[in-house]
Parts: C-alpha cells; sequence; structure tokens
C-alpha cells in the first residue's frame, strides 16, 4: 500500500506532527511552481482591486506537491478566513448546505479530495457555485417543492489528486484549474533547508541537502520526511550535522536508492521488463500483474519515472526505457530502443 512506503507521497502519521511547522505562509516563501505563482499573483491583485472575492479554484497532482498549503496560502493573501472540510466528511447535502449558510462572505472553502463528493451533494455544490444559492426541498412527496436560499460569496478550491475522476459538470465550474508539477532537486534543496532551520537541525552542508532533495520523488512532503530521518541518524551517528554521507547512509536504511526509488517501483520496472519485454503495456495489465491499483500507478508511481525519463507513454501502453535498462543494471533489448524512436516518430507526425 502505498501509505506505508517511506516514499509515498501521502501524509503518514509520522509526519502530521511537523507538517503545518513547515508549511511556509505566504506566495513568496512558497517554493517553485513558477507558473502556477504568476497566475495565482495576478489573480489575487485583480480580485482584491475589485473588491471581490476570488474565482473558484482547482489544485491537482500527486499527493504531498503543496495543494493544501498554497490553499491557506490563498486565504491568507486575500486575507479571508479558510474553512477545510473534505469530499468524504460531507456525506449528505443537507451537511454542505449547513457548511455553505454558515461561511462569511469572501470565505475561502476548501474542500480536500473533492473528487469523492457523491453525486447527490455535488448538486448542491453546482448552485453555490454559479449563482451562490442552495436549493432546499421541503416537504416530501406531491406537496414538496424547493425553496432557493442565498449564500455568501465565498470561493470554492478543490483538491484532488485525481483529477480524471473528477465529473465533467463539476470541472467545468472552476474558473481557475491548476496542476502542480513535481519540484526539481534544486527547488527541494531549497525547501528542506528551509525546513532544516525550522526543525533546529544543529548544521547542513549543501551537498547534505542536495543528496535529500534528490532521492525525494519531487517531492516535498518526501524530502521533509527524509530530513527528519536523516537528522535522527546524524545526531545518532555523528555530530549531528547533515552531511552528503549521513544523508546517504540514512536513506539507505530505509531503502531508497539513489534516486529515491523503493521496492515498489523497482517492482513495477522489473516487471515491464521481465514479463513484457520492456512494454508496451496498458495500465491494466501493469495493474494486475504487479499487485497495484491502477489508479495509484497512475497518479502516484508514474508521475516520478516519467520525470525520470524511465517510463514513456505512448498510445500502445507505456514503455521502459533504455535509462530504465541501466538503472536496473540490465542492458535494454533492441526493441526498446526502437519502441522509443517509433513513438517519437509518432509524436512529431501528430505535431
Ligand atoms: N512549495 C512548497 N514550498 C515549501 N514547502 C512545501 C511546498 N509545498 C509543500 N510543502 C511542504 O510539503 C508538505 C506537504 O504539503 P501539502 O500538505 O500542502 O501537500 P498536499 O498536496 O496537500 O498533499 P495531499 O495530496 O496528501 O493532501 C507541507 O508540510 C509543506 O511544508
Ligand atoms: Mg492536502
Amino acid at each position: 500500500m502505498e501509505e506505508e512506503r517511506f516514499v509515498g507521497g501521502s501524509l503518514t502519521g509520522e509526519d502530521a506532527g511537523i507538517e503545518n511547522s513547515l508549511r511556509p505562509h505566504t506566495l513568496k516563501e512558497y517554493v517553485g511552481q513558477a507558473s502556477v505563482k504568476d497566475s495565482l499573483n495576478l489573480s489575487i491583485e485583480a480580485a482584491l482591486k475589485r473588491h471581490e472575492p476570488l474565482d473558484h479554484m482547482l489544485l491537482y497532482g500527486p499527493p504531498g506537491l503543496g495543494k493544501t498549503t498554497l490553499s491557506a496560502i490563498v486565504a491568507s493573501e486575500m486575507g479571508q478566513q479558510i474553512k477545510v472540510t473534505s469530499g468524504p466528511a460531507i456525506e449528505r447535502p443537507g451537511d454542505l448546505a449547513a457548511i455553505l449558510s454558515n461561511l462569511n462572505q469572501g470565505d475561502v472553502l476548501f474542500i480536500d479530495e473533492i473528487h469523492r463528493l457523491s453525486r447527490s451533494v455535488e448538486e448542491v455544490l453546482y448552485p453555490a457555485m454559479e449563482d451562490f444559492a442552495i436549493d432546499i426541498m421541503l416537504g416530501k412527496g406531491p406537496t414538496a417543492r424547493s425553496l432557493r436560499l442565498d449564500v455568501p460569496h465565498f470561493t470554492l478550491i478543490g483538491a484532488t489528486t485525481r483529477f480524471g475522476m473528477l465529473s465533467a459538470p463539476l470541472r467545468d465550474r472552476f474558473g481557475m484549474i491548476y496542476r502542480l508539477e513535481l519540484y526539481t532537486p534544486d527547488e527541494l534543496a531549497s525547501i528542506v533547508t528551509r525546513s532544516a532551520g525550522i526543525l533546529k537541525v544543529r548544521a547542513t552542508t549543501p551537498e547534505g541537502m542536495m543528496e535529500i532533495a534528490r532521492r525525494s520523488r519531487g517531492t516535498p512532503r518526501i524530502a521533509n520526511r527524509m530530513l527528519k530521518r536523516a537528522r535522527d541518524y546524524a545526531e545518532v551517528r555523528g555530530d549531528g550535522t547533515i552531511t552528503k554521507e549521513a544523508a546517504n547512509a540514512a536513506l539507505e536504511m530505509e531503502g531508497v536508492d539513489e534516486l529515491g526509488l523503493d521496492k515498489t517501483d523497482r517492482n513495477v520496472l522489473a516487471t515491464m521488463m521481465d514479463k513484457f519485454g520492456g512494454g508496451p503495456v496498458g495500465l491494466d495489465t501493469l495493474a494486475a500483474t504487479t499487485g497495484e491499483d491502477a489508479g495509484t500507478i497512475e497518479s502516484v508511481y508514474e508521475p516520478y519515472l516519467l520525470q525520470l525519463g524511465f517510463l514513456m507513454r505512448t498510445p500502445r501502453g507505456r514503455i521502459c526505457t533504455a535509462a530504465a535498462y541501466k538503472h536496473m543494471g540490465r542492458v535494454a533489448p533492441a526493441t526498446v530502443q526502437n519502441a522509443a524512436q517509433i513513438s517519437m516518430l509518432e509524436e512529431t507526425q501528430n505535431t
């Protein structure tokens, strides 16, 4: 299960204690995601000038990339309160109606895991997003009638790791849709350097920070988790300084290789290589053979393997690249080189 992995992006009990203290509070402090920040800065400034609430906004991307953090920052840059809830927490339409009617003008309503809202709850959300109104049913049976109630102008921020699971009508009601990208090693190094200061790590070296950054799969939450392990290691086995060697040794103990891959990633790659000659292999077939959930492979494992250039998506399925073979200490069969070339040719022809 992805939740139990040391290099999983999802929140674990271990992270919960430090997560809040490590959250940046302003857009300036929020590292990376340059194009999202540029666009947000503009929208926020414009909304403030017009004294209007911000448009509804959807944030999506793999776990641990900063969706919750960014939502809180947006509310605070707008000078507004944020109310936090989640898809699974809103069970009945009445629950959402109650939340909406208790909002104040301009509030930000943050709904995490918004893809998990039930259809009947979603239906309450549509008129609320569009017309700032909810329709309440009075009575039952033939005498039932619906009553329209106004709700305050609010900004909905929805977050999801599974963009594909969002219904089209919901998706279409967001004025802004941002996809958060995996972070570069340089960005992650600056995130963990800042975190080290907050966590009162005795000392760090730039190489030590970079070592953590390179292994953290483009994900700030994983980087912060690794930092904690490296701190423990450095305090117990060394003088408390997180050097490259300390970071290395601490993370090797966790079964994470020098690129941040763990057993599960290597299993996915090895399965593709051994059972499918490196691909192309369809997502569902891959899921069935590795025993992992297709959605999890697509939204959690794959983004990082794609970023590393270890996987390619082709119209016929996923293929492993020669770089993946090299990392796994194997020789790439000729078919892999050909498949990559064919798919690149197809892409150039299509553009
Ligand atoms: N851009 C960033 N700059 C600095 N720190 C960040 C950034 N993004 C995320 N973090 C750190 O990573 C941690 C996880 O971020 P956050 O909880 O916002 O992720 P998420 O995308 O909401 O994850 P999930 O999908 O599990 O809800 C936070 O503690 C925060 O400190
Ligand atoms: Mg979150």
